[in-house]
């Protein structure tokens, strides 16, 4: 609860992903949540977001708007403005544009050029008609590259009075590696001439969105403190390190947090049995569901490792595909993989599967149940990442009881200590993923670990005390918001 002197803040969210609305991966999960512990801390929010058409979720369009289409400044779009979510605290709108943000896929399957003209048009539509929904604002707060036309706009709006211009921009990058980056004579479509692109949108001969909200953000967040680091170096820093260095005020690491009511093994309604730390046969019944919806043969000798994942280079999965084939014939683990992604990954894994059927099965969905029952009937939870900004997986696995092998990298790092150096504190185990040799190996040392029942619950019961809710870190995003308050006013 704020205290009796601080007035509460209003803030703005602005976000292409929010849980439940719309959701594709962990951005989605992480607005969604922020938006809602704000409101319990007694703060007042405004999320816009995309709408787009659903079975599961009809919102009233409340009025419509227009706005010019983009490459065509005789012809207008209409923009239908929808109320998701009308709560005293909390008010969630979507924006439905016709043609562009209209129905699933949230994201284009080729992506670029067309989700840039896509999300420069909603950041437009959210720049135009937000301040009719949302004023008295404190603090505007953009997630990713899709948002950053907003700051731009505000930056560029010199002699006009807008309601949200002197507002200070927190700007969180969830994943350095999409820019929203296009050929410089892309900006024509929005009636802007070559020549008179702002600076700040053109990095290295291109048009740079995520570059342009990094120089103009108030304050630029990332969502774990060890990734804040990595991306201020050219290893990992995706060509924008210098940027990131540039900055006045660098950036900040919040690690994110959960959402312990909607993740917690004791309550959650997707399980075939609830369990809490100090009575974990309901987690052994978890287990054997998913050794029988996979078909696989049951054992309590080996551990069943679990995988959930978009299907990227990001995540490993050509290294899980190179190395696992070995552990999976020698008979030391079995394993479930979800995940939909790469066409090419989805069928290295679906060949990998059926080469070893009966040890290792593979989903290739976007089940949000399923998910919820692989970190609870896994006994390991692995996360090969090449580099991971935060990473929510691995904090689902520690509170279900489920050991997180994980890449040594980024959130990883912040959240799994290794217990090999650490016997006291740690909770899995980390590696280097510089070679899929490192992969084979660390896991392989881990599946030994299970044969030990008193380390292994030891290092499931520690994992289960771990504290990551968003009920602890919501404080840092209203420390912050309060500080850049306190500075303009
Ligand atoms: C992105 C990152 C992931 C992070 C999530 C939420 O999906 O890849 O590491 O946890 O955003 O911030």
């Amino acid at each position: 609860m704020i205290n009796a002197e601080a007035r509460p803040l209003h803030i703005v969210l602005v976000s292409a992903e929010a849980y439940p609305w719309l959701k594709v991966g962990g951005l989605g999960d992480v607005v969604g949540a922020l938006g809602r512990y704000l409101t319990h801390a007694g703060h007042r929010v405004t999320l816009f977001i995309p709408y787009l058409r659903s079975d599961t979720h009809e919102a009233p369009a409340i009025a419509t708007r227009t706005l010019p289409q983009p490459g065509r400044p005789d012809t207008s779009l209409n923009v239908t403005i929808h109320r998701i979510l009308d709560d005293p605290l909390f008010k969630v709108y979507g924006f439905r544009i016709p043609g562009w943000i209209d129905r699933p896929p949230l994201y284009s399957p080729d992506r670029i050029p067309d989700d840039f003209d896509r999300f420069t048009l909603f950041s437009l539509a959210v720049l135009t008609f937000g301040p009719l929904y949302a004023n008295h604002v404190d603090i505007l707060h953009l997630h990713d590259w899709h948002t950053c036309p907003l700051i731009v706009f505000l930056r560029s709006l010199k002699n006009k009075i807008h309601p949200w211009q002197h507002r200070p921009t927190v700007l969180t990058i969830h994943n350095l590696a999409y820019q929203g980056t296009v050929p410089l004579e892309r900006i024509n479509r929005f009636f802007i001439k070559e020549n008179a692109i702002p600076s700040a949108l053109i990095h290295r001969g291109h048009l740079n969105l995520l570059k342009a909200g990094i120089v103009h953000a108030t304050c630029v967040t990332t969502v774990s403190p060890t990734y804040a680091r990595e991306i201020q170096t050219p290893e990992k820093g995706e060509g924008l390190d210098d940027v990131l260095r540039n900055r006045t005020s660098p950036p900040i690491g919040i690690l994110n947090g959960i959402d312990t009511d909607v993740w917690n093994p004791a309550t959650d309604p997707h399980l075939p049995a609830n369990y809490l730390a100090h009575r974990l046969d309901g987690k052994g019944v978890c287990r054997q569901f998913l050794f029988q919806r996979f078909r696989l043969n049951l054992t309590t000798e080996l551990p069943l490792v679990g995988v959930i994942a978009r299907l990227t280079y990001q995540k490993g999965i050509d290294l899980i595909a190179e190395s696992l084939p070995h552990l999976l014939q020698n008979n030391r683990i079995r394993l479930i993989v979800l995940g939909t992604g790469e066409p090419s990954l989805e069928q290295t894994l679906r060949d990998m599967a059926a080469a070893h059927p009966n040890r290792m099965a593979f989903h290739a969905a976007y089940d949000e149940a399923l998910a919820h029952q692989i970190e609870a009937g896994a006994d390991i939870f692995l996360m090969p990442s090449r580099f991971e900004p935060c990473g929510l997986n691995q904090m689902y696995s520690l509170r279900y009881g489920t050991v997180p092998c994980v890449a040594d990298t980024g959130g990883l790092v912040d959240t799994v200590p290794d217990f090999r150096h650490d016997p006291d504190g740690g909770t899995g185990i980390r590696f280097r993923t510089d070679s899929a040799h490192h992969l084979l190996t660390n896991l392989n040392e881990l599946a030994g670990f299970y044969r030990y029942p008193d380390l292994w619950h030891t290092l499931m019961r520690r994992g289960m005390g771990q504290d990551f809710s968003w009920k602890t870190t919501i404080h840092r995003y209203i420390d912050l918001y309060s500080k850049l308050r306190s500075e303009v006013t």
